[in-house]
């Protein structure tokens, strides 16, 4: 009979054994349903980048002048060096007006199937353009950008450095697609997550390990997937359980919106969940501030599930290892106003 050292032994090296092959089946699965962010800036179809287009959008996307009240950029609502959010409830945008939905990240939206909450915009470019004539975001007019950056002399040299051979490169067409390159370098790559999805199993610890095996076995990732852990589909808020009215209320039914179609009452693209750590408050209300209550109110919402304290806190530091490396991003020295420049109207 085996002594009861060498059984203690034996049953130690199974359940190590059996653990190794756990952590290996959980990485297969994490493979299968997710990929990392890749290290460089994806192309864009039509819209191919050339650094001065990207230097370009880089001046355009912190160019105050290009809302009404020359006092807002895409970067007040979009903070580079804060997670590319403004952490409001809703963004504050022309003459203090709140808007009705909270700002998501820019990093990595260039992975999304489609932009906004609802989806309605259907690529970077095209979301580009909505904001600058939002009446409560940059409140100006298609026309008046490019008046505005005509009016600007130094900006003649930028946009013929970008679009070489043009006659005219400053139009609107050109404004937005040169943010939308500019935007698509505002990536996050190398998250724990990434390192783990690329084979290194220690890149999460084992709390977090746990946590992605509840987020795929409780059937988060059955929305939130692939390449941004979510962008990729629509769903309704409220699957099992709708929300109450204070977190989800009546009046933004979401995609219907833009489909007009019953099926789409309350439902809204699966936002990313890259990078969640960084972007309170959470979900397009903005209502919810901590992370943790955003997992719980899913739980519920989505699946219903009642999840534990435990499993709640499990599922946050998994999310913790959706953080990648924030882009550093140099401010660009913008060209100045000269007496003929048009005016801010705050
Ligand atoms: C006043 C605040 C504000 C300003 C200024 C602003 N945005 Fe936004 N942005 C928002 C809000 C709010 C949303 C979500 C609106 C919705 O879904 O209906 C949004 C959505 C987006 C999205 C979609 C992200 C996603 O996950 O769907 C992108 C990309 C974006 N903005 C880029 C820009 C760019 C580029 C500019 C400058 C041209 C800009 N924004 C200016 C507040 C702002
Ligand atoms: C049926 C699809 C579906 C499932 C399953 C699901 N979600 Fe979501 N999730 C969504 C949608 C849709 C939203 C956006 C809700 C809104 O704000 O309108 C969302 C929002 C979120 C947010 C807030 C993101 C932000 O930027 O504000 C977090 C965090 C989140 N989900 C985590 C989870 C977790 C954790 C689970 C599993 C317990 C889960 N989700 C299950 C569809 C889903």
């Amino acid at each position: 009979m085996p002594s009861i050292k060498l059984v203690s032994l034996m049953v130690l090296a199974s359940l190590a054994t059996g653990q190794a092959w756990s952590q290996t089946a959980l990485m297969k699965q994490a493979q299968g349903l997710f990929k990392p962010i890749p290290a460089n800036a994806p192309p864009l179809a039509g819209n191919a980048a050339t650094p001065a287009k990207v230097e370009l959008g880089k001046m355009l996307y912190f160019e105050p002048r290009l809302s009404e009240s020359h006092a807002i950029s895409c970067n007040s609502c979009h903070m580079v060096g804060m997670g590319g959010v403004d952490l409001q409830e809703t963004s504050l945008g022309h003459r203090w007006q709140h808007g009705g939905r909270n700002a998501p990240t820019v990093y990595n939206a260039v992975f999304d199937v489609a932009q906004f909450w609802d989806g309605r915009a259907k690529d970077l470019e095209q979301q580009a353009g909505g904001p600058l004539v939002n009446p409560v975001e940059m409140d100006t007019t298609e026309a008046h950008v490019v008046e505005q950056l005509k009016g600007i002399p130094g900006y003649a040299a930028v946009f013929a450095k970008a679009y070489p051979a043009v006659p005219d490169p400053i139009t609107f067409d050109n404004v937005r697609k040169a943010i939308a390159l500019f935007e698509a370098t505002l990536t996050t790559p190398n998250a724990p997550f990434d390192r783990y999805l690329k084979g290194d199993e220690k890149a999460l610890d084992a709390n977090q390990q746990e946590g992605l095996a509840l987020f795929i076995n409780k059937g988060c990732a059955a929305c939130h997937n692939g390449i941004n852990v979510g962008g990729g589909m629509y769903a309704p808020f409220g699957v099992v359980e709708r929300p109450g009215a204070d977190i989800l209320p009546p009046g933004d039914k979401g995609r219907f919106a833009v489909t007009k179609t019953v099926s789409d009452e309350y439902v809204f693209r699966v936002p990313s969940l890259r990078n969640i750590a960084l972007t309170a408050p959470y979900f397009h209300t903005g209502k919810v501030w901590d992370l943790r209550q955003a997992v719980a109110i899913m739980g519920s919402s989505q699946l219903g599930a009642k999840l534990s304290d435990e499993e709640v806190g499990k599922i946050e530091v998994f999310l913790g290892a959706l953080t990648g490396d924030q882009p550093k991003v140099a401010l660009p020295i913008l060209p100045p106003s000269v007496a003929t420049t048009p005016r801010p109207k705050p």
